[in-house]
């Protein structure tokens, strides 16, 4: 049995949570065995809805849990001491997206978990969509050309704003670049396998949260130059009227001398209207559901893809392997920290209003 400690029961912790409680039902190998979460709110729901211990610190959690690996949940600018405590206690990890939102911080996290022979794997899970999986297949066989430009665009509503990343604890540290755009900025790197950033620049739209108290970013518009010679631009924004039909619209197109290709991930064919919720448009690649062979509907989707891979790494470095050998098959800290380097040349050309040569960072 893999054993899988949580820090941060928030939001999306619970996610996690939620993801490790179907694979123990579902397959029986791996289980989330605690959680560790500041909040006695968060801690008493936990304990409430998946029926393990909820620690009040990841200090306490790894003293009394014997675990093959944690994964660090908590706000984006809050992963550094965690992950680097879990390292130092030997434990492999399992980090939200972005691995940091400081470039120091990302290079020290990558450079501990190398030197101590440790897993350091992020949640891009945008590499488990299968569509995206089809686009990168499409692009390496060359049925693009020459690629020469990409748009990217992840835009979530107004609630995401106000009750996510702009809730106190966050203290005022959201931005839409950093939680929605590093998503886009790892997708695009990956499907073109990573050629080196070069330059940055972007525009901010500020007023809409700030007029509901919350001091950050409505909306950010930034454009990166690769190496390859291709530009891609990055729309995120958390100012999408709460009324839409889904939380967030997001998607990816490639341009090359050949062709094109769009992923509209928000709309793929399934809309509908009912008296509770309106205007929908179901996330089934994120949020999926399948039928288990007993029957139950149980989770699928790449949500619950990236943390099973993560589950499944734990269980091959169980039985002998290094992370060495899983090169090349994860999204590595190494990986995150160019999304965290090309996220900071984002933030610097937002303050300054210049152009930002991401190689002198
Ligand atoms: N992969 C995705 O699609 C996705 C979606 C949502 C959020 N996220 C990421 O997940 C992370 C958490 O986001 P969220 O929306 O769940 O935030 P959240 O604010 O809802 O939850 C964070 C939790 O961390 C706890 N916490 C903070 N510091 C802590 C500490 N030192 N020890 C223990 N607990 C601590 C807080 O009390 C809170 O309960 C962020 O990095 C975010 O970008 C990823």
């Amino acid at each position: 049995m893999i054993n899988i400690g949580v820090v941060g029961a928030g939001l999306y912790g619970r996610v996690h949570l939620d993801a490790f409680k179907q694979r123990e039902r579902e397959r029986g190998d791996a289980r989330a065995a605690a959680f560790a979460d500041l909040s006695e709110t968060a801690r008493r729901a936990g304990e409430r809805d998946f029926g393990i211990k909820g620690y009040p610190s990841l200090e306490e959690m790894l003293e009394h849990e014997d675990l093959d690996g944690v994964t660090v949940v908590t706000p984006d600018h809050l992963h550094h001491r965690l992950v680097m405590a879990c390292l130092a206690a030997g434990k492999h990890v399992f980090v939200e997206k972005p691995l940091s939102t400081d470039l120091a911080e990302a290079e020290e996290m990558a450079g501990e978990a190398e030197r101590r022979n440790l897993l350091l794997q992020v949640d891009f899970h945008k590499r488990f969509d299968p569509y995206h999986v089809d686009l990168k297949l499409r692009i390496r066989g060359g049925e693009l050309g020459n690629l020469q430009y990409g748009y990217c665009w992840m835009e979530d509503v107004l609630r995401v704003g106000t009750d996510m990343i702009g809730q106190p604890h966050w203290g005022g540290r959201g931005s839409p670049a950093w939680f929605l755009g590093t998503h886009m900025i790892d997708l695009s790197c990956w499907l073109m396998d990573f050629p080196e950033p070069v330059r940055a620049y972007a525009t901010g739209g500020r007023g809409k949260l700030k007029s509901l108290g919350r001091d950050i970013y409505d909306s950010i518009k930034a454009t990166v130059s690769y190496a390859n010679g291709v530009a891609v631009t990055y729309d995120t924004a958390v100012i999408l009227p709460d009324s839409h039909e889904a939380v967030l619209r997001q998607g990816v197109k490639m341009v090359g001398t050949e062709g094109f290709l769009v992923v509209d991930s928000q709309y793929r064919g399934s809309r509908g209207c009912t008296t509770g919720e309106g205007m929908r448009t179901p996330n089934c690649g994120g949020f999926g559901r399948k039928f288990a062979k007993n029957g139950e509907a149980i989770k699928a989707g790449y949500i619950n893809d990236s943390l099973v891979d993560f589950a499944e790494n734990l269980a091959e470095l169980k039985r002998g392997a290094a992370p060495a050998d899983l090169a090349g098959r994860y999204a590595s800290a190494r990986e995150g920290v160019v999304s965290t380097r090309i996220g900071v040349a984002i933030h610097q050309s937002l303050e300054t209003g210049a152009l930002v040569d991401i190689r002198k960072l």
